[in-house]
């Protein structure tokens, strides 16, 4: 079985891109062969500044690797470096009616976040299934927000193997219930476009600070709380074990127990995961030639896989 994922290197992960993508795909790593790739070409949809998108890149590649992507298991690339993507997605596109990605939330989403209407943001699904498609990818790990282009990919797949014979496998989303969305400093979805993110790697001060700055109501310490529903409680469950959680609602519940305590109790169970990651981290970005030669043995497999694919395809549409 193949699974595969991008993430865009679009800014800093924070705790939603780990709890809503990273980890299911780490979690998958012993059950097919992964391949993990860093959508830099999807980036240049937002990011205008090429030493930033370069540096982006390095980031989440530390980032991955950090937290528990073993690259002897698994293929991790930058798109970039098969570009053959982009021969894949101008053949989609040509097979792509218009109201299908008009359709399409995110683009909708960032229309109303204030993103300029670029072709490439609207276009911006054909080239996630050209992803996809180019790796025979059978499982997908995203977050839920990427549903929908994932139906955008199976219906494309369907539309070209009509029209040239079966070539594509059609993929499946792999969103496990236990993901969801997981909130941000003021109560809303995490996303770097709400400014409410609390970084993966931030300094352990900032990271303190924008814990203890997690919006809760106003109800008195000593008065018993339901803690279903309270973003810090979300979070907690996150990185607890069950019988940490349990004792944290019983805590809820009893009265007597604050908010600070609470985001005592989160802040400490997020050293608890990250700090070890933290130090691999540091150790990585000290031998940036390593990281390199990963990402370039990466791509050379990923290259191999596309090659593959596009000899079927070119042949098929009479290339
Ligand atoms: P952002 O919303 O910060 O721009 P992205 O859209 O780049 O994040 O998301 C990258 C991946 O992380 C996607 O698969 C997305 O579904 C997942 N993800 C991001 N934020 C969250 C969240 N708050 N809860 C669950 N998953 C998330
Ligand atoms: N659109 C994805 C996101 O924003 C990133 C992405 C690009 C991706 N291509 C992909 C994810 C292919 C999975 C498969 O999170």
């Amino acid at each position: 079985m193949r699974i595969l994922t991008g993430i865009q290197p679009s800014g800093k992960l924070h705790w939603g891109n780990y709890f809503g993508a990273m980890k299911s795909m780490f979690d998958l790593q012993e059950k097919g062969d992964i391949f993990m790739f860093i959508a830099n070409y999807h980036a240049m949809t937002t990011v205008r500044d090429g030493a930033a998108l370069r540096e982006q890149t390095r980031d989440v590649a530390l980032d991955y690797l950090a937290c528990g992507l073993n690259p002897d298991k698994a293929v991790i690339y930058r798109q970039s470096d098969v570009p053959e993507v982009q021969e894949l997605a101008w053949f989609l596109s040509c097979l792509t009616p218009m109201g299908l990605l008009e359709r399409c939330h995110s683009y909708k989403d960032k229309m109303a976040h204030g993103f300029d209407a670029t072709h490439g943001l609207f276009a911006y699904p054909v080239l996630m299934a050209a992803d996809i498609l180019m790796m025979n990818a059978d499982l997908v790990p995203v977050g839920k927000d990427q549903k929908q282009h994932l139906e955008v990919t199976r219906d494309l797949a369907q539309k070209f193997n009509n029209a040239f014979g079966e070539i594509f496998k059609l993929p499946d989303a792999y969103i496990p219930d236990s993901v969801a969305t997981i909130p941000g400093t003021d109560g809303q979805k995490m996303s770097k476009s709400y400014r409410n993110t609390i970084g993966l790697f931030e300094d352990a001060k900032a990271i303190k600070k924008k814990v203890m700055a997690i919006v809760t109501d106003s109800t008195p310490m000593e008065e018993p709380k339901e803690p279903e529903g309270n973003s810090i409680y979300e979070l907690y469950k996150l990185f607890a074990t069950p019988e940490e959680v349990a004792e944290m609602a019983a805590n809820f519940r009893a009265g007597g127990y604050g908010y600070g305590h609470a985001k005592k109790a989160l802040l400490e169970a997020y050293h608890r995961l990250f700090d070890p990651f933290r130090a691999r981290r540091e150790e990585l970005a000290k031998d940036p030639d390593t990281l390199e030669d990963i990402l370039k043995a990466g791509a050379v497999k990923a290259r191999a896989a596309a090659a593959g694919t596009m000899e079927k395809v070119r042949a098929a549409v009479g290339l």
